[in-house]
C-alpha cells in the first residue's frame, strides 16, 4: 500500500500529501480549493486565468482570482499561446503569492484552442517549449505543466513534448491522458503516464477517472507517478478525498452535506458576488444533494429559488443540526489577508 500521506516536492516547494485537487474552470473557486485542503487534497489549483492577449479578445469571465492565505501550497494555472504575455502574467502570478505557476496545454475548447492556446500547444511544440522558457525565465516559483495525450485520438504528443518541456524548465507534469478529440469520452489510459514518468526525472502527476483509493493505489503503483489529480470526483462530493487520502470511507450524515454546502455557500458569495454566485452555484445543488442523500423534489425546489439566502434557509430548516457544524467550521477556517490577481478567470475550461 502507497500512503497518501507522505510529503513529496515539486522544486523547493513541498506539497504534504500525494493527492492533487484538479483545476476546474466554473468550478475551482476559493471554496472548492479550501475545502479541498481541509479534506487531505495536498496541492490545490486555480481555475484557469487568462493572461492579457486572450482578455481582449471579449473572452467571458468569471471576474478575478482572490488568493486567501491559507490556500498555500497553490498552484494558479494560466493559459494563452504569446510567450512574452504568458510570462508577464506568471510574474503577476509569483506576485500575489503563488506557490507555483502552472501552464494549461490540454484545454480542448474550441474558444481557447483556435486562439493557439490550450491543448493547441501540444501540437505546436516548439512555441510550447518556449511559452515554458520564457515563464521559467521570468519567476523564481517552480513552473509547471498539466496536459493532454494529444489533440486527436491514439496521439503520443505528450511523450514527445513532455521531455522538451522538462528540459525548457518545467518542475513537474501533470498528465490527463486522454485526446483533446475524446473531452471526457472513454477513459483515461495511465498506461501512457508510466511511459512519461519512465522518460523524465521530474515528478509527474497521473489525472483522470480517479474516484476511489483503491483506484488511486493502482494508478500510483502501475504508473511511478509522485501524486494523483482527482477532479470530477470531488465535485460536491469532498468526502472523496478523505476516502482516497486515509481510506475514511464514512458516508456524511445529512447534516454534514448540509453544513458544508452552506459554508460553501457563504464563501462563494463573498467571492464573487450574489449576482454571479447565485447562477454558479446551481450545478453545486445537484452535485451535495444528488447520491441519494436528499430527494429529488428537494433539490428541483432549491433549484428554483431566487437568493442564495432563501436557499441556506431551506438547507438549515431541512437538517437544523446542520447550523451547529456550520459554526463550528467557520470558526476553523482562518480570516486572514487576501490579494486579488488581476487577470481574469476564464469560464472555458478544461484540460
Ligand atoms: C468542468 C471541468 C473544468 C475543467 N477545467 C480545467 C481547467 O481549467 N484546467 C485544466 O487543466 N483542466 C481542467 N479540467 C480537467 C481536469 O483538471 C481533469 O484533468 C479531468 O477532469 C480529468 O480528471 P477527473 O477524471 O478526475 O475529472 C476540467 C475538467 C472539468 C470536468
Amino acid at each position: 500500500m502507497i500512503d497518501l500521506r507522505e510529503p513529496w516536492s515539486i522544486g523547493p516547494v513541498e506539497v504534504p500529501t500525494r493527492l492533487v485537487l484538479a483545476p476546474m474552470a466554473g468550478v475551482s473557486v476559493q471554496a472548492f480549493r479550501r475545502q479541498g485542503r481541509r479534506f487531505g487534497a495536498g496541492l490545490v489549483c486555480s481555475e484557469m486565468v487568462s493572461c492579457a492577449g486572450i482578455e481582449h479578445g471579449n473572452e467571458r469571465t468569471l471576474g478575478y482570482l482572490r488568493v486567501a492565505s491559507d490556500e498555500h501550497p497553490l498552484a494558479i494555472q494560466l493559459f494563452g499561446s504569446d510567450p512574452r504575455a504568458m510570462a508577464d502574467a506568471a510574474r503577476m502570478i509569483e506576485s500575489v503569492g503563488a506557490d507555483l505557476v502552472d501552464v494549461n496545454f490540454g484545454c480542448p475548447v474550441k474558444k481557447v484552442t483556435r486562439t493557439g492556446a490550450g491543448a493547441h500547444l501540444l501540437e505546436d511544440r516548439d512555441r510550447a517549449c518556449a511559452i515554458v522558457s520564457a515563464i521559467a525565465d521570468a519567476v523564481e516559483i517552480p513552473v509547471t505543466v498539466k496536459l493532454r495525450r494529444g489533440v486527436r485520438n491514439g496521439s503520443r504528443s505528450a511523450l514527445e513534448l513532455g521531455p522538451r518541456l522538462v528540459e525548457a524548465g518545467a518542475s513537474s507534469l501533470t498528465l490527463h491522458p486522454r485526446s483533446a478529440e475524446q473531452m471526457y469520452t472513454g477513459t483515461a489510459d495511465h498506461s501512457l503516464t508510466a511511459e512519461l514518468v519512465s522518460l523524465v526525472g521530474v515528478p509527474v502527476v497521473a489525472s483522470g477517472d480517479i474516484t476511489s483509493r483503491a483506484r488511486a493505489q493502482a494508478v500510483l503503483t502501475t504508473t511511478g507517478a509522485e501524486a494523483v489529480m482527482v477532479g470530477r470526483g470531488a465535485q460536491g462530493n469532498p468526502w472523496a478525498l478523505r476516502e482516497i487520502v486515509d481510506g475514511d470511507g464514512h458516508e456524511p450524515t445529512r447534516e454534514e452535506v448540509a453544513a458544508e454546502l452552506v459554508l460553501f455557500i457563504r464563501e462563494t458569495v463573498r467571492e464573487l458576488g450574489e449576482r454571479r454566485a447565485s447562477g454558479f452555484l446551481k450545478k453545486f445543488y445537484g452535485w451535495y444533494l444528488g447520491r441519494g442523500r436528499f430527494p429529488k423534489p428537494f433539490k428541483q425546489e432549491l433549484l428554483r429559488l431566487d437568493s442564495t439566502e432563501e436557499v441556506e434557509r431551506r438547507l438549515l430548516a431541512a437538517a437544523p443540526a446542520a447550523i451547529e457544524i456550520v459554526e463550528r467550521l467557520e470558526a476553523e477556517v482562518p480570516g486572514g489577508a487576501e490579494q486579488t490577481l488581476e487577470l481574469p478567470v476564464s469560464i472555458y475550461g478544461g484540460g
